[in-house]
């Protein structure tokens, strides 16, 4: 168990396409989980995934049970390990079929101390293994939605920066949230 180095933007890592679990319930897998989640308490995330701490594999951890303060206005996310996603954007009203997407700030230990607004799948289902290989589906929405699509798109190479359509909604969190109590400088 320890708390590993997050790498920061601009780091190659962070770009790469990760690669899938293909060994479930293994030390090395228990040791990588165990990491993420020392590294995630210590930075206050709401989560984190593997190539944030250079490992190029499919395995996310998010949520915490309780209020992040980092966070303070989300609704708790049920602690989570994520490994082999795969994400279906669902209607929100089943009957019209319509995909509705929601703006909200996001930000990324990656990319400490800014915010900005995204948009993202207000309601989708995922699906994919925990780390002792079991199955693991939901049906979620709103923050929890959010954060799920936030982590994943780090397996795929891409920060929230890359999703911003206006950046007249980006800054630094310090001047946009003042009150806000942050323990890091994320
Ligand atoms: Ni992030």
């Amino acid at each position: 168990m320890a708390v590993r180095e997050i790498l920061k933007m601009g780091d190659s890592r962070l770009l790469r396409q990760a690669q899938p679990v293909k060994a479930f319930d293994t030390d090395e897998l228990h040791l990588l989980v165990s990491d993420l989640i020392d590294t995630m308490l210590s930075a206050q995330g709401a989560g984190l995934a593997a190539p944030q701490i250079g490992v190029d594999l499919q395995v996310v951890i998010f949520g915490t049970n309780e209020r992040n303060p980092r966070y303070p206005d989300a609704p708790p996310v049920p602690r989570t390990v994520l490994i082999n996603p795969a994400i279906t954007p669902l209607a929100v009203d089943g009957s019209t079929g319509v995909i509705a997407e929601l703006e909200d700030w996001e930000g990324c230990l990656s990319v400490p101390g800014l915010r900005g607004v995204v948009s993202r799948f207000a309601r989708i289902y995922y699906s994919g293994f925990d780390q002792y290989g079991d199955p693991l589906e939901r049906t979620v929405d709103g923050f929890h939605a959010r954060v799920v699509q936030h982590e994943c798109d780090h397996l795929q190479g891409m920060l929230y920066l890359m999703r911003i359509r206006d950046f007249r909604r980006f800054g630094f969190t310090s001047v946009l949230f003042p009150g806000l109590d942050v323990a890091q400088d994320d």
